[in-house]
């Protein structure tokens, strides 16, 4: 694969930036007819790109860079099951999880959608099963709470969609536990009564620490009161590991499985979404799949300068290579979406935070930025000082929903007024003139931003929106040459953990270890 800093388009690229330098983009925005070039339309989703540090040169720069890295060969290659994901040997197909029972994608000589099929249809009756509480617990009683149990990807991915679609939630309680800390799943615990409680154990290893410990204080909670047989009824698993799911104690007609290519972070699409389908219900769940399969269908077919999932990640790469801009914002204004900026940081951090490309060279170019966000209105009390006027821009997406599911007009016209006006003000700023020559009063402008404005909050719409952030992290891994599924940052934290838990345990401090990890071991088991 090409080296991208080699590439002609990267050249030019970075010759364009030096005269983009002196863009304004209060200037071009008084210009007639940007919104209508720079914005794009999809089911009535509107992405606008139009207050970007952008001119039809830039963009036309940064799709031909996205046609030299190959972007469509290797899209087609994931979209086709070939094994993309080289460092585990993987096909990646989260893609495949949202395709219409009539497709054929192969694997390994095996078409796997009958097999996808086979267990949304075991997703679909479990959950009609316990929606309409015919699924009984060990005393006969009906099931109120759901606790899914899963960190990272089994959990951030349910975790967000059902928090999204509070407006579609019907069944049983969910609740989400993931940390390690005690505190979470004791607290969440000591609200449940065990007679009418359903564990879901989300890993796709059956092997994570802090999955593990959490269902088995999950199994020792219900068996105190409950006899051995009732984990039948009461816990069920999503999972790749069959033996490690039969030797927990969980039956194999309450496991839900998928395979080893669908990545954590894009999982919520397979057997981990099962905790979705339970609280807005299997027709809602197949909506989100109808979404997200639908902004597959754009990213497969549509050329590159109406693509807006190749736009948004070569517009990242834009500030992220050549304007050296390290973060990227995520402000939902709309409270439903308040979890998107946690959901996308695994999802983007986790795949691109790379040193390593897929030819095993170290790179020296930044692959991928840190990824924050929380609500608006609620940021614009807080970090918002920094992004309107710190030296450093971070570019952002605003997102809003055109249609409130609830009825308080002046709320949501307050909110729309907010969501214009800062997009406005980091795009053109204030002048010394504006500001009445109070220099604390100016403000840069030139700051980028891309608005998202979804028709409804429904589960087809999130569902796109979802599947428009996994191509954009895709999109970019090409062109960092990265390979965007495996994560073996994660490793070495995990590695050390395990002598150190030892230490603990037997509270004989390790002397080989470092002079700090030693205090405060002292200090934590003294
Ligand atoms: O943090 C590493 C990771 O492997 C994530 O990629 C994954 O989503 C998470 O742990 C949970 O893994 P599992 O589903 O196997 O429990």
């Amino acid at each position: 694969m090409t080296y991208f800093p080699d590439t002609a388009d990267f050249q030019k690229l970075s010759d364009h930036k030096r005269k983009m330098e002196d863009f304004s983009l209060r200037t071009a925005l008084e210009g007639p007819g940007r919104f209508e070039k720079y914005s794009h339309s999809l089911e009535n989703m509107v992405f606008d790109f139009s207050k970007h540090l952008i001119t039809d040169e830039t963009q036309d720069l940064l799709l031909s860079l996205a046609h030299s890295m190959d972007i469509e060969d290797i899209r087609d290659k994931m979209f086709a099951g070939e094994k993309i994901n080289i460092t585990e040997n993987r096909a990646v197909l989260h893609t495949a999880l949202r395709a219409p029972r009539s497709s054929s994608i192969m694997v390994d000589g095996e078409n796997v959608i009958p097999f996808i099929y086979d267990v949304l249809d075991q997703m679909r009756s479990f959950s009609e099963s316990v929606r309409s509480g015919h699924h009984k617990g060990y005393t006969g009683q009906s099931i109120t709470d759901i606790v899914h149990i899963g960190i990272g990807g089994s959990d951030l991915g349910p975790r967000f969609v059902v928090d999204s679609l509070v407006d579609f939630c019907s069944g049983p309680a969910l609740h989400f536990v993931s940390n390690v800390d005690g505190h979470d799943i004791s607290s969440t615990l000591k609200k449940l009564s065990p007679e009418t409680t359903l564990f879901i154990i989300a890993s796709k290893t059956f092997a994570t620490e802090e999955t593990m410990l959490n269902a088995e204080v999950a199994k020792r909670w219900l068996l105190q009161s409950a006899p051995l047989g009732s984990i039948s009824k009461h816990f069920v698993a999503l999972s790749t590991n069959e033996e490690a799911v039969l030797r927990f104690g969980i039956l194999k007609e309450n496991m839900f499985p998928f395979r080893d290519w669908v990545g954590g972070r894009y999982s919520l699409w397979s057997a981990i979404g099962l905790s979705i389908a339970l609280a807005v219900g299997f027709e809602h769940f197949r909506a989100l799949l109808d979404g997200a399969h639908a902004m597959d269908q754009h990213f497969k077919t549509a050329p590159f300068d109406q693509n807006i999932p190749v736009l948004m990640a070569m517009i990242g790469i834009w500030y992220i290579n050549f304007w050296g801009y390290t973060a990227h914002l995520l402000l939902p204004y709309d409270a439903r979406l308040g979890k998107i900026a946690k959901f996308a940081q695994q999802m983007d951090m986790e795949s691109n935070g790379k040193a390593v490309d897929r030819d095993g060279n170290i790179v020296d170019y930044a692959t991928g930025p840190v990824i924050f966000g929380e609500p608006g209105t609620d940021s614009q009390h807080s970090f918002m000082q920094l992004v309107h006027q710190s030296p450093t821009p971070i570019p952002a997406d605003f997102l809003i929903v055109k249609k409130p599911s609830h009825d308080l007009k002046e709320n949501h016209n307050s909110l729309i007024a907010n969501f214009l006006a800062q997009t406005r003000a980091l795009a053109i700023g204030q002048t010394l003139d504006e500001a009445g020559s109070d220099i604390s009063r100016v403000f840069t402008g030139n700051r980028p931003t891309t608005s998202i404005i979804l028709p409804e909050l429904t589960p087809f719409y999130l569902g796109m929106l979802i599947a428009a952030y996994e191509h954009k992290v895709f999109v970019q891994g090409v062109i960092w040459n990265l390979n965007s599924f495996d994560q073996p940052g994660v490793e070495l934290g995990k590695k050390l953990a395990k002598p150190l838990k030892e230490n603990i345990i037997s509270q004989k401090i390790d002397p080989s270890l470092d002079g700090s990890t030693k205090g405060l071991l002292k200090t934590l088991i003294g």
